[in-house]
């Protein structure tokens, strides 16, 4: 984990997200599913996000503009400074026979640096419409599907999932797949153990999202 002041690239719209590049300096990415925290300018607190992909020099932040700090971060023009904070917490384990990426909306943000370090794998993309769905193409040959079909219609037994979503999305996959890893989302104040503001609840005990996930084993946060 690293504290590191770098500049920013670009951001670039991606249907409703918007890609936030910045310099990599001495950052280095980690591992597929494991977050940065962000300094959003303005705001007193960081926001966690997913790497989302790692070019040459760069590190890339999808990012879903809902509240105050991510609209500051997706307003950041190139050569403005960022703070940032990371790799931080665990993510995906890679070594996997049969790897199926699945995502839902902006949870398939951590997706396309899982692809690219898993060598390729066939991925399931669910959007609520085709604006959002634009995000595909950060996964090459993936397959889409918009509301009402939801991604777990299309899951067949058989493939070791990697998953990131909203929570029912989440919920829903670990019924299907107890073996799957799944990647939650908990309000993160700190992003490396000092706050307890992610603590859930996995098997009877409070936990810290940020510390022992954000990827757990579905059979873990049943
Ligand atoms: C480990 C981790 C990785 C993440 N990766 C990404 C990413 O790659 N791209 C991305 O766009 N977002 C990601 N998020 C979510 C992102 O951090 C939040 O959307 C962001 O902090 C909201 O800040 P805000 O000030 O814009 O909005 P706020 O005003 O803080 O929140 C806007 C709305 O989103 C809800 N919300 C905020 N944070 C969360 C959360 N963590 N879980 C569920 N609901 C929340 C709030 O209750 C509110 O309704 C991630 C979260 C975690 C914990
Ligand atoms: S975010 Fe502070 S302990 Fe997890």
């Amino acid at each position: 984990m690293q504290r590191s002041r770098v500049s920013v690239r670009g951001v670039d719209a991606v249907g409703r997200y918007a890609l936030l590049r910045v310099e990599r300096g001495g950052l280095d990415p980690g591992e597929p599913g494991q977050f940065f925290m962000l300094s959003p300018p303005g705001r007193v607190l960081p926001r966690p996000m997913s790497l989302c992909l790692a070019p040459a020099g760069e590190l890339a932040f999808l990012i879903d503009p809902v509240g105050p700090g991510t609209r500051a971060l997706v307003a950041l023009r190139a050569g403005d400074d960022l703070d940032v904070l990371g790799p931080l917490g665990h993510g995906f384990r890679l070594d996997v026979e049969r790897p199926l990426l699945v995502g839902g909306g902006i949870g398939i943000a951590p997706l396309p640096y899982l692809f690219e370090r898993l060598g390729g794998a066939p991925a399931l993309l669910g959007f609520r419409n085709a604006h959002f769905a634009e995000a595909a193409r950060l996964i090459p040959g993936a397959e889409v599907v918009l509301e009402p079909t939801y991604v777990t219609e299309r899951i067949e037994p058989g493939w070791d999932i990697l998953a990131c979503g909203p929570e029912p999305m989440l919920q829903a996959v670990a019924e299907l797949a107890p073996s799957a890893q799944l990647a939650w989302e908990a309000p993160m104040a700190c992003g490396y153990g000092a706050c307890y503001g992610c603590a859930v609840p996995i098997r009877g005990e409070l936990k810290r999202l940020c510390v022992e996930g954000p990827v757990l084993h579905a059979r873990e946060a049943a």
